[in-house]
């Protein structure tokens, strides 16, 4: 970096890039993800990372005794996650390509909170139910599975979900053992644009 010190918020040059650390990533986004409900030393998972638009504030919160699997099938995304994360001087994030699989090599009850933000309408009902069943195994007996929906209907309806009310998504997720707890509103990002919406969050139900 050229030996000058780079701030929060500001812009990082890189040979290849250039990442803008946008303030909602160091600073709202930490304070919704932690009313979401993540806490200092967590295991989170972030599904569909993309470039790590909630993987970093996600990392802020957990810490150093933490850690954030960013998981996505498209890797180019990842040298901007990890630009982000040197800036911040970040070590707890672990990103991983994938070929889409819906399965993992995690062991069962191993996160605090999983992550699936703004990516469900790439996945077709089939797929869905594969990776809450999958989400339900690795996540915790009192984990949370937050979801950012995006493109039902409407809500910029879009790809598998231009056809699913918010309603039904919620009973999909129910159906494969969790239990709708709240909805959180607050400023996120889609899209690296900001705008007002909320995330659902669910708990696993016992004796499923
Ligand atoms: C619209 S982006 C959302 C990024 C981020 N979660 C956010 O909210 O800013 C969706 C991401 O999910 C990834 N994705 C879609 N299906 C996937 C799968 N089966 N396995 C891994 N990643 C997937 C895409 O490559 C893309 O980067």
């Amino acid at each position: 970096m050229n030996g000058k010190k780079v701030k929060r918020g500001s812009i990082f040059h890189s040979k290849h890039n250039m990442i803008k650390l946008s303030k909602w990533e160091s600073k709202k986004g930490v304070e919704f993800l932690k009313k979401a409900g993540i806490k200092q030393d967590q295991i989170i998972l972030d599904f569909g990372c993309n470039v790590g638009n909630y993987t970093i504030p996600a990392a802020i919160i957990v810490k150093e005794k933490g850690i954030v699997f960013a998981i996505d099938e498209d890797d180019h995304t990842f040298g901007a996650i990890d630009n982000k994360a040197k800036l911040l001087e970040l070590n707890n994030i672990k990103t991983i390509k994938t070929n889409g699989e819906l399965n993992f090599d995690f062991a069962d009850i191993f996160f605090d909170f999983i992550m699936l933000y703004d990516v469900l309408h790439y996945l077709n009902f089939q797929q869905r139910k594969i990776l809450y069943k999958e989400n339900y195994r690795i996540l915790r007996t009192d984990g949370i599975l937050s979801i950012h929906p995006k493109h039902m209907i409407g809500n910029f309806p879009l790809m598998e979900l231009r056809n699913v009310t918010l309603q039904q998504l919620i009973i999909e997720v129910e159906n494969s053992g969790f239990k709708f707890k709240e909805k959180i509103f607050g400023e996120l990002n889609h899209d690296n644009h900001l705008e007002e919406g909320y995330v659902i969050n669910f708990s696993k139900t016992v004796n499923c």
